[in-house]
């Protein structure tokens, strides 16, 4: 019926729900995905287990509602620790199944009470590692966008093993010919979690898990670049609608162009205290190139000698260094003495956390050693800092692969890596890398490709670059379907 001049009625924008894993490495893609939904006119609501919401600081909270993103806690039984960290599948793992027996039910009753209040929920984005989440909005009848955190190819390794494409074992070696674009991996290349495949499914439960109902979802979203690993992503494509929408890195990073607006910070960080102003301080007065920046990451753990020979290796490189070692970490810190002499000469700071993009857009800033989480890598490959790798379990080993042979923007330490029980790198080891990727030729080609890679990135991100016009789409697509 026309309307005869009445103001029609404004549609409403679709409302999502956002379900990150609850980790640092998981909540940062998830949020900043969404950040880019809100101008697209979607409204968002991000979901926090107890424990997350409780460590975060007055100051992200503002930040979050600044963005009109709004926040609600689901419940994971962890109240208290929240999900375990350090090295271990099988904390994991049970950690996993609580959070679906409590979460699940959580997110019913949240869904339920919203809909009873007017704020319908018409999507869940969820992290790929809580499928339970799709059947959570099957039964509402609500969208759902499967949201992968980690590379395509290692969701492609992972989707190829639990359907019997691609082969795992001792016998069969870790050529995986089947998948293109993936390079012939040595048994230390592949994801951990892969090392003891067996009859029993349950250590894979996590990751190969992933895959139970992702053919239900309505999208599947991965935190990826299409130029960075196009033919992994069009091989997984041959199954499910894999769809890359990365890098999940606030857009002014990648032009250059970011400052310290509150609204631009990146991710929440769920570690204190955050050594801002410190970093950047300290940084603007290091000369271009001359800081080798050292983070493992939220989870990972390094065993007390693997920090001596790492702070070692820094120091006799004479390079200067900022090492992130949460508070959990800094008992294995070799002693006081040797720390503060190294202070003294004003070569090495050590902080608790930091603004990992703050650092890495810093021109001070000339290498990058990494545990290789998939977040760490790709900030690192989108912001052209070349990259010393050192992997420690799950996707890492694998990311480090691309880091030295695929994209070739570093190098990776010949032997150990491998978490608490891996052997250790020694600091000769750490100064060999060190050295490769900051001085002589060598490093003048690593950065040559770090340039180039940064560029391709940047205009994948913009709008009508790759993954710019995939979001794009994604909001379009999911406004039609929520009328
Ligand atoms: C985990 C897994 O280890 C990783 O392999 C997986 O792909 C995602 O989940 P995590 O180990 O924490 O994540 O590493 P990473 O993926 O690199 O994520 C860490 C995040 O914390 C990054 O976004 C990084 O920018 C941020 N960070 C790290 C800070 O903001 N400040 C710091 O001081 C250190």
């Amino acid at each position: 019926m026309a309307n005869h001049g009445q103001p029609s009625e404004p549609t409403p924008m679709p409302h999502c729900l956002a379900v990150p894993f609850p980790t640092q490495g998981h909540i940062n893609p998830i949020l900043e995905f969404s950040k880019r939904l809100i101008p697209k006119g979607i409204r968002v609501t991000l979901l926090l287990t107890p424990f997350i919401s409780k460590s975060i600081s007055a100051r992200d909270r503002t930040r979050i509602s600044a963005l009109e993103i709004g926040l609600e806690t689901i419940a994971d039984g962890h109240d208290e620790e929240g999900c375990p960290t350090g090295v271990g599948a099988q904390r994991f793992d049970a950690y996993v199944r609580t959070f679906r027996e409590i979460g699940s039910k959580a997110l019913a009753r949240l869904v339920q009470r919203m809909a009873d209040s007017g704020e319908s929920v018409h999507c869940i984005i969820y992290d790929s590692i809580i499928p339970w989440c799709l059947d959570v909005a099957k039964e509402f009848g609500i969208l759902t966008a499967d949201f992968f955190t980690q590379s395509c190819a290692v969701d492609a390794i992972y989707y190829g093993v639990r359907e019997g494409k691609v082969p795992v074992g001792e016998t069969t070696g870790y050529n995986f010919g089947v998948i293109p674009g993936l390079p012939a991996l040595e048994r230390r290349d592949l994801p951990t979690l892969l090392h003891d495949c067996g009859p029993d499914p349950d250590p894979f439960g996590l990751i190969l898990g992933q895959f139970s109902n992702a053919e239900q979802a309505d999208w599947v979203l991965c935190n990826s670049v299409l130029e960075v690993e196009q033919e992994e992503l069009s091989w997984l494509s041959n199954f499910l609608p894999f769809t890359t929408v990365g890098p999940t890195i606030p857009l002014p990073y990648l032009n250059n162009q970011h400052d310290n607006d509150d609204t631009d910070l990146h991710g929440l960080s769920i570690f204190k205290p955050f050594n801002e102003s410190t970093c950047a301080n300290w940084l603007e007065t290091k000369p271009k190139h001359s800081v080798v920046y050292v983070s493992f990451g939220s989870i990972a753990g390094l065993a007390a000698d693997q920090m001596e020979e790492l702070f070692w290796g820094l120091r006799n490189s004479n390079h200067y260094f900022l090492w992130v070692v949460r508070q959990s970490e800094e008992s294995k810190l070799p002693k006081e003495s040797e720390l503060s002499a190294a202070a003294a000469a004003e070569r090495g700071l050590i902080v608790r956390w930091c603004s990992q993009l703050e650092v890495l857009a810093s021109e001070a800033v000339g290498c990058f050693v990494t545990h290789c989480g998939w977040n760490s890598t790709l900030e690192g490959l989108s912001l052209g800092v070349p990259m010393v790798a050192v992997p420690q379990w799950s996707d890492q080993p694998t990311n480090a692969k691309y880091v030295k042979d695929v994209w070739r923007v570093g190098v990776r330490v010949v032997e150990g890596g491998g978490g608490e029980s891996g052997a250790v790198v020694g600091r000769e080891e750490i100064e060999r890398c060190l050295r490769e990727v900051m001085e002589g030729e060598s490093g003048e080609e690593i950065r040559r490709n770090s340039e180039k890679w940064k560029n391709v990135i940047r205009e994948a991100a913009g709008e009508g670059g790759s993954s710019g016009s995939n979001v794009g789409d994604f909001a379009a697509s999911l406004i039609s379907k929520s009328r």
